[in-house]
């Protein structure tokens, strides 16, 4: 079992974020970024009050790492770019130290023969548009985001055939607006220590936002860029496997709605030109009406789609009388189990939303085949952070996660042979950073970073199999 056994031009790499590894957040002209002044304003929210000031320090070392990922055989390496790494006010001034870094990140990736995928947002909205628009919840967002595209497509399209116009944004709307334990932290009080929101309504209104941004972004690609630079553009999308708790009518439904709560409230409207119909149902008159010329615009808008996907969950129907808080059911209406008879689904990684469950990904990619219209999927994320990895010689040690890349390759293999269109794979991620609320206390690279000298890379044990695993026959 090797990279043999996948199609013959598949794509093999590794997958990371600015704001997780890059440092240099307020140097070289930098603004701030959401999560920035997030961390600022709480920052007992992030585990030991981590910071991502520093983290791995990309910024400097980026032609180590790239060497390091051709060491390993991978042909490609996801990025994101900063948007206020380049417009530090979000729109506007342009700061072309930003753009000069992403220039030399991508020169030195096409000198050492790494395919640039370069998304333009992981999270990281510029805090002037917080302040200025309150962010997604204005329209006004969706044209500053359309214009640093355009400049994005510009300036880097000559060398990067291969774009996503966002990661995750369920994550953005349901995170941010919905029970708020991302920035921008808003929703209705009943759900945390939000300072402002309405949980019933702003993340449909975000979520909507969202959609236009990625639909305008690919317009403009598509429309004054992509026949001259022949590239290609999609949105990186999140998917949990929901498998129904049992076979019950009222499991099977539960799994469904959590399948279009999670999935389908994106790919729905990108396939189709409309939220899906159980959303529409529940959601009712919340959920933001696309107009004619925006409905054209949204459908269809993807090369490909991304798919990052970890884990799987049980779905029931907690047969509950819901709770009369209009802003719960982003995807939290329905119940989700971790066993079934005493059996749990997969044992646990060290993040608590994360279960090793291999034939999740077999699933989740045969229904994106077969709901969506077989369209063009790269697996974007997969990976594991594990317990016990904190030192060093337990960090590079990680049996665990070479069990887990394995049997979800396998997996994955197998419903590739079946018809689905899986084109790539990069794995999550190619080191440790700083994992979002969690700070530096997961890890879940397949190179272990030393934080206590110098930040030193060490292989894991993983990264040694994946050598071994992307190892070409006429090498
Ligand atoms: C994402 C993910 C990554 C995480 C990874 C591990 O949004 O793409 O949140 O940024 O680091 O999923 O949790």
């Amino acid at each position: 079992f090797n990279r043999h056994s996948f199609p013959k031009d598949f794509i093999w790499g590794v997958a990371a974020s600015a704001y997780q590894v890059e440092g240099m957040t307020n140097k070289e002209g930098r603004g701030p970024s959401i999560w920035d002044a997030f961390i600022d304003q709480m920052p007992d929210r992030v585990a030991n009050h981590g910071t991502a000031n520093v983290t791995v320090d990309e910024y400097h070392r980026y032609k180590k790492d790239i060497d390091l990922m051709k060491e390993l055989n991978f042909d490609s390496y996801r990025f994101s770019i900063s948007w206020s790494r380049i417009f530090p006010e979000g729109e506007g001034r342009i700061n072309w130290l930003g753009v000069d870094y992403y220039n030399r990140l991508i020169d030195y990736m096409l000198e050492k023969g790494i395919t640039p995928y370069a998304n333009l947002h992981h999270y990281d909205l510029p805090e002037a548009l917080q302040e200025k628009y309150l962010g997604w919840l204005n329209i006004k967002t969706v044209r500053a985001y359309v214009d640093y595209a355009d400049f994005c497509f510009k300036i880097f399209g000559d060398r990067v055939k291969n774009w996503f116009t966002f990661n995750e944004p369920r994550c953005v709307a349901a995170l941010g607006f919905d029970n708020g334990i991302n920035p921008p932290a808003r929703c209705s009080k009943e759900f945390g220590n939000c300072t402002a929101g309405d949980s019933a309504t702003e993340p449909y209104i975000a979520a909507h936002s969202l959609l236009l941004a990625h639909a305008g972004a690919v317009h403009r690609y598509r429309t004054k860029y992509q026949k001259e630079q022949q590239g290609k553009i999609g949105i990186l999308l999140d998917f949990t496997w929901y498998e129904p708790l049992t076979d019950s009518m009222d499991d099977i439904l539960a799994a469904q709605r959590a399948r279009d709560f999670h999935l389908g409230w994106f790919l729905h409207p990108i396939i189709y030109g409309k939220y899906p119909d159980i959303m529409r149902d529940i959601v009712k008159e919340r959920l933001p009406k696309f107009t004619r010329r925006e409905r054209k615009m949204v459908k269809g808008s993807i090369d490909y789609v991304g798919i990052n996907h970890y884990t799987s969950y049980y779905m029931f129907d907690p047969h509950l009388p819901k709770p009369n808080v209009t802003g719960y059911q982003v995807d939290w209406d329905v119940g989700y189990a971790y066993d079934r008879d005493g059996v749990p689904i997969g044992p646990r990684a060290n993040s608590n939303w994360l279960y090793i469950v291999p034939w999740g990904i077999n699933k989740a990619v045969t229904y994106v085949k077969e709901q969506y219209e077989n369209p063009t999927i790269i697996l974007s994320e997969n990976g594991m952070d594990d317990p016990g990895n904190v030192t060093l010689a337990e960090g590079i040690h990680d049996t665990t996660r070479v069990h887990y890349y394995k049997s979800y390759l396998t997996e994955l293999q197998k419903a590739i042979k079946d018809g689905a269109n899986v084109i790539g794979y990069h794995a999550w991620s190619i080191m440790d950073n700083f994992e979002w609320l969690l700070g530096y206390t997961a890890r879940f690279g397949i190179v272990y970073v030393d934080y206590n000298d110098n930040l030193k890379r060490h292989p894991k044990m993983s990264a040694h199999w994946f050598k071994n695993f992307l190892e070409r026959e006429d090498h």
